[in-house]
């Protein structure tokens, strides 16, 4: 009886077919057959988060056969050939062939033709290809391959690329997905910008088939920019989720004009715009600030006790890491008139409290306003308005000029 007849005689009894008309199909039914039928070993494709612990499921259905021994095989990048790892006997239990590797515990039942493992701590390493196989009594070795596959989450960051003010395309920010398996997406919400800003994506492969993803943000860096909100999206299989990294677009200046502004009749401000923020600094030209008769509290200076004594010219440096600007105040507490030397000073504010009054430079001596018939507030309004309109005159301007260079 040849293999075909073999099967007919065994496998045709109620089928509406013709033996011999199928003889040719059957030979490959046969084989068909025996894997599906007869023995059904049971595995699966198994993926899991490098750190996490992966279950090799393995099992044979279907057999009355006695099993006397499971053994596990692997090929990993590590370990290319295909070799045991791991013996199952019913008396001994699992055995470690070439080492122990306390990761892998056997947590199937050995009478229930069941060969599961579980892998904890799971690396790169370890992913490949897992085959567990049946030693069956009387029909022999059956196996399965089950394949291990791992995903690497990225390691997220956005690096700010510090622009400063300016008028050409610069680099703004890169937001980089580090090590991902399978490669991550990255991408950067931009909502309003629109076309103000672009980015472009770059990503590099490693050998241990993990990728880096970077997208780069690139605009023009101006101030209407600076301050904008925009977000970068990470997403891909290595993730459970999307993860958003948000992010300020900053461009970064030195101080702009310093403005000194009244705050009371006695106390100023000193203010100016800055990214990042600006960082103050009285002083007092030619000489030191007098401790007792005035205070110093970041911007605002304020004149403890108005005498003679404080007169003189006070300097505001604004600074921060990408440089410098002054304000200057003059300061002149008299009991008498006028004096011409005020002028030589680029004046912003003078202030004399003999006389109970507000000068300004520009006004001249002769126009006089008294303390008394104002609100503070309102003092303080107008002061600050001459402040910003009439600024500096030439002199000022020269005057500050220099000290910059000086710097
Ligand atoms: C196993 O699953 C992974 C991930 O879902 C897939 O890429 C791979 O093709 C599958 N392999 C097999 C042999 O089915
Ligand atoms: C798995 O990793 C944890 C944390 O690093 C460690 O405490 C534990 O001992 C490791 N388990 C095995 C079996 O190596
Ligand atoms: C095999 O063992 C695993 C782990 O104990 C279990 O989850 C699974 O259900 C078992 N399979 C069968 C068919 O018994
Ligand atoms: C993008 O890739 C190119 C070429 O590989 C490289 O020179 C460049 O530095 C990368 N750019 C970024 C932002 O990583
Ligand atoms: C993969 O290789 C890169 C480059 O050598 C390395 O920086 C990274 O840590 C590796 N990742 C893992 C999960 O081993
Ligand atoms: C402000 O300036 C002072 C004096 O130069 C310096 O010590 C301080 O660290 C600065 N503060 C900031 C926030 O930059």
């Amino acid at each position: 009886m040849d293999a075909a007849a073999f099967f007919c005689a065994n496998y045709c009894h109620g089928f509406p077919l013709r033996c011999d008309s199928m003889i040719h199909s059957a030979l490959l039914m046969i084989a068909l057959l025996t894997d599906a039928e007869a023995f059904r070993v049971i595995g699966g494709n198994v993926t899991v988060v490098q750190g996490g612990t992966a279950i090799l499921p393995c099992y044979v259905i279907d057999t009355t056969d006695d099993l006397t021994q499971i053994t596990w095989q692997r090929k990993t990048t590590e370990k290319p050939h295909n070799d045991n790892f791991l013996t199952i006997l019913p008396r001994d239990g699992a055995q470690f062939v070439n080492g122990r590797d306390d990761r892998f515990k056997y947590i199937g039942n050995f009478n229930d033709k069941n060969g599961t493992l579980q892998l904890s701590n799971v690396t790169l390493k370890d992913e490949g290809s897992y085959t567990c196989i049946f030693t069956l009594f009387p029909s022999g070795n059956q196996k399965t391959e089950i394949p291990l596959n791992l995903l690497v989450p990225p390691f997220t960051n956005i690096k700010d690329n510090l622009p400063t003010l300016g008028t050409e395309e610069v680099l703004f920010a890169t937001c980089t997905a580090a090590g991902s398996k399978p490669p991550a997406e990255v991408r950067w919400l931009t909502g309003a910008l629109g076309d103000n800003v672009r980015s472009t994506t770059n990503s590099t492969h490693y050998d241990n088939d993990t990728t880096t993803t970077v997208s780069s943000l690139f605009g023009v860096p101006t101030r209407e920019i600076n301050g904008h909100q925009v977000q970068c999206v990470i997403s891909g299989d290595s993730l459970s989720r999307e993860e958003t990294l948000p992010f300020t677009i900053q461009v970064y200046f030195s101080p702009t004009e310093v403005n000194i502004r009244a705050k009371s009749e006695d106390s100023f401000e000193c203010v100016t715009e800055a990214n990042p923020s600006a960082n103050f600094t009285w002083s007092r030209s030619g000489q030191s600030l007098l401790q007792s008769a005035v205070k110093v509290e970041g911007a605002k200076l304020q004149l403890l006790s108005l005498s003679s004594d404080l007169n003189g010219l006070y300097q505001c440096e604004a600074s921060n890491t990408y440089g410098s600007k002054h304000g200057q105040l003059y300061v002149h507490v008299a009991s008498g008139a006028c004096s011409a030397a005020w002028a030589l000073f680029g004046v912003l504010l003078f202030l004399n409290v003999g006389a109970a009054a507000w000068y300004f430079y520009k006004h001249g001596c002769s126009q006089r306003r008294s303390l008394n018939q104002h609100g503070g507030k309102q003092h303080d309004t107008k002061l600050h308005r001459s402040v910003r309109n009439d600024d500096y005159g030439p002199e000022e301007e020269d005057l500050q000029r220099d000290q910059e260079e000086s710097l």
